[in-house]
């Protein structure tokens, strides 16, 4: 989806529609006002009959109002202008992105980027209006025989009243990247587990790496054997599917700059193997690989926005099955880091695979490591579905996290790595169990990656909650993908 900036006042636009926003007790935005006066107050006059008004999610067509050039103007209420933050301006984006894609409009323009959005800028704006758009048009309809109705694909514009700083029109085509690299996640994660095999995610990691010209290599089991991945290889045991270790390098810094290296949960089922899970909702654990479909579409967003970074993506994939020749409660494998594990819970298999796909990140000499994974039911407990959970073994980067998902909308918490928790993890027999009991069970699953991790500066987010959406509009929402997005963006 391609944005353009044109600069001028909404009423001479010649568009399908032009869009504008009102606040609850009539309060038009500056765009607004605009319209109203070459209509001659044809705004106000609706609003003085109650015909329109502010109230958030509210949306109102006008067909060739007099003295406007567009076909259509486009209305959407914004709530109290005191209350309009981050989250109510995503909330009139969507809202008004909808309206329009059901319109016969070809095209339209945003009067968006200059409404007084609590502590943001048009900068900001701009971005948010790009992704907010994307997301608001994406649709997963390919497994249906009858497509969904679409009517047409709309050309997205953004209207400014003042000419705005070259950062605006950066910001809506990196929004644009973001929105793409989401689309990805978001397939990738909805696709079912029989179509959506590590295999699959290979080749898609293939054809990302062809289409920008990344380097990607898949490590088979035989080559992980020889690498000793022992706890990943112990995972894949009882699934008939051979599992990968995907990589994809992504070279846009100086040579011998030291790379950023994501790594993401690629379970592309989990039944919990043979500490089978209850059946009810299973179905969800397709999801079980949106750690590594946010890795591919942060590398997608990155390539499509050439920011000056190295950056790596590492995808343990395999599935989690019971089987004649699965792993059993008890039993003990080596990890490639030479460290044992006593298997006490098959169920608790994203660390096992994420811990030796960690152990093989020190080849790159990151500057930094961060590990994406739906791996704690636990985790929702804790946070439910509004923020991912940010662990790190260096507090610097897990600010920077933070701040990220802070400023992109896609919120993180800062969760406890204390020693105290370590303790849960103790073995009889191994070096550690892979579970730690009932009690903060999004902690003690980080304190054992962190067993792994202690060569570099690293962070986890615990993504369980919020990848993606139960209920009736069940889906991925591509989440993390604009917060890693923006912590990379703000690397550069
Ligand atoms: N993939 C699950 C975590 C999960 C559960 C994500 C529910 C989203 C919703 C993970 O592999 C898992 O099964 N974790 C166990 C760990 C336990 C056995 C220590 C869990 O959370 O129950
Ligand atoms: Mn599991
Ligand atoms: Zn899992």
């Amino acid at each position: 989806m391609k944005f353009s900036i044109t600069v001028g006042s909404p009423e001479r636009q010649k568009s399908g529609c032009v869009v504008v926003g009102l606040f609850e007790s009539n309060r038009l935005s500056e765009a607004a006002k605009s319209v109203d006066r070459a209509a001659k107050g044809q705004l106000t006059a609706l609003m003085r009959s109650g015909d329109i008004s502010g109230r958030p999610g509210s949306t109102h067509w006008l067909h060739r109002p007099g003295g406007v050039v567009a076909d259509r103007v486009l209305v959407v209420g914004l709530g109290k202008e005191e209350a309009f933050g981050p989250s109510q301006f995503r909330e009139a984006v969507r809202n008004a992105v909808r309206a329009v894609a059901d319109s016969g409009a070809a095209d339209a323009m945003f009067y968006f980027a200059e409404l007084p959005v609590k502590g943001q800028n048009s900068e900001w704006q701009a971005m948010q209006l790009a992704i907010g758009a994307g997301e608001a048009t994406y649709r997963f309809d390919r497994l249906k025989s009858k497509k969904e109705d679409r009517k047409h694909s709309v050309k997205f514009g953004l209207g400014m009243l003042a000419k705005p700083a070259p950062a605006v029109a950066r910001a809506l085509e990196r929004g644009a990247a973001v929105a793409q690299g989401m689309a990805l996640a978001k397939d990738l994660g909805n696709l079912p587990s029989n179509l959506c095999t590590p295999s699959y995610l290979a080749r898609q990691a293939r054809e990302l790496a062809r289409k920008y010209r990344l380097k990607c290599r898949v490590l088979e089991e035989k080559d992980m054997r020889r690498l000793g991945m022992g706890a990943l290889l112990a995972v894949t045991k009882g699934s008939r599917e051979a599992s990968k270790l995907i990589v994809v390098e992504y070279h846009g810094g100086t040579t011998g700059e030291k790379p950023v290296v994501l790594v993401g949960k690629g379970i592309t089922f989990d039944t919990g193997g043979i500490s089978l899970k209850p059946s009810a909702e299973m179905d969800e654990m397709k999801y079980d690989m949106s750690g590594a479909g946010s890795v591919l579409g942060t590398v997608q967003a990155v390539a499509e926005m050439k920011l000056p970074l190295n950056l790596i993506g590492i995808v343990p994939s395999c599935e989690n099955m019971p089987g004649g020749n699965a792993i059993k409660p008890g039993d003990i494998v080596t990890s490639m880091s030479g460290q044992t594990i006593e298997i006490l819970n098959t169920d608790a298999e994203g660390r096992l695979i994420l811990c030796d796909a960690l152990t093989y990140a020190e080849r790159y000499k990151p500057a930094a490591v961060v590990d994406i994974a739906t791996l704690t039911g636990a985790c929702v407990i804790a946070l439910g579905h509004v923020a991912s959970g940010v662990y790190a073994n260096d507090d610097e980067l897990a600010t920077e996290l933070l701040q990220a998902g802070q400023e992109a909308w896609d919120r993180a918490w800062h969760m406890p790595l204390w020693e105290d928790y370590q303790e849960q993890l103790k073995s009889p027999f191994a070096d550690m169990a892979n579970i730690g009991g009932r009690p903060a069970g999004s902690v003690t699953a980080a304190c054992f990656l962190s067993r792994f991790t202690k060569s570099y500066k690293w962070a986890h987010l615990d993504i369980a909650g919020t990848a993606w959406r139960s209920g009736r509009d069940k889906g991925s929402t591509a989440r993390p993908v604009p917060l890693l997005s923006m912590f990379l963006i703000r690397r550069t």
